[in-house]
Parts: structure tokens; sequence; C-alpha cells
């Protein structure tokens, strides 16, 4: 990873303003000293994440995400961390001096093939408007996506032909191997040729935007009707969805989020102002698709269309979505009509009903799972045994313990079979922390405190009786402490960056304040706790009586305050 000097990346800090960077998604609002709005990382109703100017952290009470301006990026953008720096060094007007980054070649080469897709896309928008364009403009408006919407969703046009985007790019074999690293050519028996030829486009971005991948589809008959951009370095539509960037913001605002199978039907749900609408890349939903959902939001519906393959469809998604199921999630699930998907609905009925239909007709996840068991099972002796048996192997996939319970109990009484799934599965290990917990709350509160005003950590470090934290974990972040107040760095965000994983970091930074009256007790139970562990150390017999008296007078100053 790339190492910025801790000077550069104070100084990216110092220009930037966590607040402003927040505020473009999510809606804050000051209190008291912070600013409360919803959480951007988890599904909830009244706000519990705060955001303060002065510290320039953010942090959610609800669900303990926290850090500083780079990690807002990080986590909630999906950026690296040195992608993060150079953001937000190029928005402060600072350069990022090139070579302190020892991975600039890959870098540099990501960012090159971000700039060509991008161009890819502004070139298909541009022939979409050109003359030579027409039957695909015409073939937007027949589908009633009307100018803003093609220009909103950056739909474009791919010529029919070979040599388009080299035409413009280049012709020379180094641009050709660019474009088929991103996916816009590929190499046939006689050389390079267009991906995408005489197809509608739809531009595929990542979390923050930027165009990854295409899909283009045919304009009248043909196969395949819609052909996506490969796997490539820069491409996993596993982890893609489409309308992503553009509707996070508005999802969240609307409490609103609809997956849907489709590319127009994202689209036509946003032209009749749902702009709410995800879609897979023409894969079936996987885990990690369903996870981006769910923390997106926690009621999501699932519509899928009419057909055999909806059914289908809905039913891998079921059983993807099984282990990230837990009683603080509750999808539902929409069957269209036969033949019907959201957008012929949305055409034929309009929004109202659309939306009364997501209402009323879909069915929670527990639900379309026993439904799906019985489709499965058909009649008779040996359905009901085939249904349990999956129903069983379905269930021990499920992480929490009580929803699986409750989905037995559901599936028991259908089968009318006892089935086996195991009432408790082993629990996860917890992520790693390098920080123990829960046996330290003093520890831990007094780092909480000198996180809460660095001016309390000067006078430890100038004290010559310097005193350290029995806690492993906690007194490495300690010690941390010391050695970067004697250096003018922020001490918080110096800690967000060198303990990434240390997720507590944030949470005592900004914990209500610890008082001076508390901070000094603390402090003294610290000191106390340091020289009672030096008094079992081996020693000269002078040094043992000096650390005896040391712990002496400490214990009555403790007592005295009350301890
Ligand atoms: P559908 O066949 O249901 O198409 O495919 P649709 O969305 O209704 O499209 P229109 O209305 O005919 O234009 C649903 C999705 O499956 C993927 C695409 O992502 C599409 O949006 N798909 C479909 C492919 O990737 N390739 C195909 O050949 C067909
Ligand atoms: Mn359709």
């Amino acid at each position: 990873m790339a190492h910025f000097p801790t000077e550069f990346l104070d100084e990216v800090l110092a220009r930037t303003d966590i607040v402003e960077l927040i505020a473009r998604h999510v809606q804050l609002k000051k209190s008291g000293n912070n600013f409360m709005g919803l959480c951007p990382f988890h599904h909830e109703k009244s706000p519990s994440f705060s955001v303060s100017a002065d510290k320039q952290l953010f942090y959610c009470f609800g669900c303990g995400k926290g850090g500083g301006a780079f990690q807002f990026l990080t986590e909630h953008d999906g950026y690296s961390f040195p992608e993060a720096v150079e953001y937000l060094a190029e928005k402060a007007g600072l350069e990022v001096p090139q070579s302190l980054a020892p991975d600039s070649g890959d870098q540099e080469k990501r960012k090159r093939a971000l700039a060509l897709l991008e161009q890819g896309a502004t070139l298909f928008a541009r022939a979409l408007m050109s003359q030579e364009g027409k039957a695909g403009l015409d073939y937007f408006h027949r589908r009633k996506l009307s100018q803003d919407i093609i220009s909103k969703y950056r739909l474009g046009y791919a010529l029919p032909g070979y040599g388009f985007l080299e035409k413009v790019l280049g012709r020379d074999a180094r641009m050709q191997a660019q474009l088929e690293a991103v996916g816009l050519m590929f190499k046939g028996d006689r050389g390079y040729v267009d991906r995408f030829r005489a197809r509608v486009m739809f531009p595929i971005t990542d979390r923050r935007g930027q165009v990854v991948g295409f899909g283009g589809r045919i304009l009248d008959q043909g196969e395949p009707k819609y052909l996506n951009s490969p796997e490539t370095a820069y491409f996993h539509k596993s982890d893609l969805l489409y309308g992503f960037s553009e509707h996070r913001d508005e999802i969240r605002s609307r409490k609103l989020l609809v997956v849907v199978e489709g590319y127009m039907d994202v689209l036509a749900m946003a032209a009749h102002g749902l702009p709410v609408g995800l879609a897979p890349l023409g894969t079936a939903i996987g885990e990690r698709q369903v996870r981006e959902i769910l923390r997106l939001h926690a009621e999501p519906v699932f519509c899928f269309d009419g057909d055999r393959a909806g059914k289908q469809a809905s039913w891998r998604a079921l059983e993807r979505m099984l282990p990230v199921l837990s009683s603080d999630y509750g999808p539902r699930f929409l069957y269209l009509p036969e033949g019907e998907d959201p957008d012929s609905i949305l055409q034929r009925e309009g929004a109202d009903a659309f939306v009364q239909r997501l209402e009323i007709e879909a069915k929670p996840v527990l639900d379309t799972w026993i439904q799906g068991l019985k489709n499965l099972a058909g009649s008779g002796v040996e359905g009901r045994a085939r249904m349990a048996k999956k129903a069983d192997a379905m269930l021990a996939v499920m992480q929490d313990d009580y929803l699986r319970q409750v989905w037995r109990q559901e599936a028991e009484k259908v089968t009318t079979l006892k089935l086996k799934a195991p009432e408790a599965s082993p629990r996860k290990p917890h992520p790693i922390s390098r920080v123990a917990s829960l046996a330290t709350p003093n520890q831990e509160k007094f780092l909480a405190a000198l996180l809460q005003k660095p001016e309390r950590i000067r006078p430890l470090l100038l004290d010559q009786n310097v005193f350290f934290l029995d806690d492993d974990g906690l007194n490495l972040v300690y010690t941390r402490v010391l050695e970067l107040a004697a250096t003018n760095t922020g001490v918080v965000q110096a800690l967000l960056l060198e303990f990434p994983q240390e997720e507590r970091i944030p949470l005592w930074a900004s914990q209500s304040d610890i008082s001076d009256e508390e901070y000094e007790k603390l402090e003294l139970l610290m000191r106390e706790r340091h020289l009672h562990r030096l008094c079992k150390k081996p020693g000269t017999l002078e040094e043992k009586t000096y650390r005896q008296e040391q712990w002496k007078k400490i214990s009555e100053k403790l007592k005295k305050v009350g301890h």
C-alpha cells in the first residue's frame, strides 16, 4: 500500500471538511456540538449517526461504524485508501507526491482504464444523439424514456460496424490492448473488434459512480438480447448492482428499495418517479449483493417477473439470502402476473398501481420460502419428505438462531414432520480486534478521556513516572497516543490510520465528555494498577521499597477521591 507521510495526510485532513463530505449523502441536522442524521451504514428510523466538525469524525451509535474523512470514503464509497487520499488531496488543491506511492504503477493503470471507460460512455452517449444514432434514440423513445432519463443514466448507442471507438481514440496496438482490458474490444480471428455494435448502451457504475462496464441491448430481434461487459479487473458483476450509485441516496430518503431483474425495469421505475430500483447484471443475485442491498435498506422488495425464469431467480435469491438473514431484516418478494415485468406493468398501470402492488402483494420472505418448498415437493408422501430434506438443508445455512427456530416451526407445520436443523450454529468468531474488551472498562474509559481531550496527554508524557496499561491491546494504543502527542499530529486521526481494525477509536473519541474530575480518578486508577504490577516484579530491596511507598501513596489518594 502506498505510504503517505503523516504530514501530508495531516495537510489533506486539515483542508477537508468532513461535514460537507458526508452531507452530500446524509441529511445532517445540527444538534449541540455535532450533526446528526440517519446512518448510511445501516438501516434506521431515528438518527444515531453523528458527525463532529471539531473532531472531524463520524460515529454511529447504532451500528458502531466510525472514523474520519478517509474512512468515510473507503467504507461508504468503496475507495481504496490511496484513492481516498488522492481524492481529498485533489479536492483540497494539493498535489499527491508521485514518488511517495510505491504502487503508483497500478494506480496509474487503473486511472487510465477508468478514464477510458468514462470516455467510452461519453462516445456512446454522443453517438445516440448523432444522425447515425437515430435508431438508438428512436428505440429509447419507443420504450418511453425521456431525454432527462437518457441524460441522467448516460444512455448511449454503439454504432453498427467496426472501428467506432478506434476512430476516435486511435488505432494503435496499445489503445487496442487497453480497450480489450476494459472489455470494449475483443480479439477475434481477424484482429481486434468492437464488442458492442448496433446496441443501445447502458453504462454500469461502481459505488462512487465511475463507469466500470456496460450492458448493451440489441434493437430488434437477435441473440443475445443483452450483451454485458466481460469480467475485467475493473468490472466484477457479482459485486455490482445497476442503479446503485444513482439511487443510493434516494433509497435512503424514500425508505423504499425494489430489486428488479433488468436494466429497463430500473429505468422504467425512474421514469415513473421511482428512482429506487436496483438490478443485478444478468447474473443471479449473489450473497455479496444481498448484503449490500440489506445494508442499504432493511426491507427491500424483490420483484420478479411472472414467468418460470422469474420463479427460479427468486428461489436462488432466497437461497443466497439465508446466511445474511436475521430478525433485523424484513425482505419481501413480489411476483408479477405471468408475462409481465416492472417495466410493462408501469407502462400499463402507472406508478401508483405498481406501488400498491409493492405494498399489498409483496409477501414476507418466510411465506415465499414455504410456498417455494411446496412447489418443489409436489404432492404425495415422498413430496413431504423431499420438502423436509430441502428445508433442513436450507435452515442449516441460516446464521440467526431465533429466526431459524421460527422458520423451522413453519416448515414443520407444512411437512408435518420433525426437522433436524440444529438449534444453534457454531458462533462465528468476532472480527479480529487487537484490543481486548469488557474486562477493562476503566482502562478503556481512560483512553477515551484522552482522545476526547488530547490536551490531557502531554502532562502524562512529561511526568517522570510514566505509567502503562496492563491490557496489552489497550496499551498498544495508549503508548501510540503518548508518542503521537509528542508530535503535532492530530492524535485521533493518526490512530484511525494506524489501527484500522480497532473500531472503538471513533467511539472513544465521540462518547459524551468525560469530566476532568472523573478523568483525574481514572488517571489515579491507572497509576495504581501500574505500580501494583511493578510491586510484584523482581528488583533490589531499595527498588521494591520505593515502589511500595509510591503505591501506598497513590492508593491513599484514590481512597480520598472515593475509590
Ligand atoms: P429480460 O430478458 O427479462 O429482459 O432480462 P428485460 O429486462 O425485460 O428487457 P427488455 O424489456 O426486453 O428490454 C433481464 C435482464 O437479464 C439480463 C439483462 O441484465 C437484462 O436486463 N440479460 C437478459 C442478459 O444479460 N442477457 C440476455 O441475453 C438477456
Ligand atoms: Mn422488459
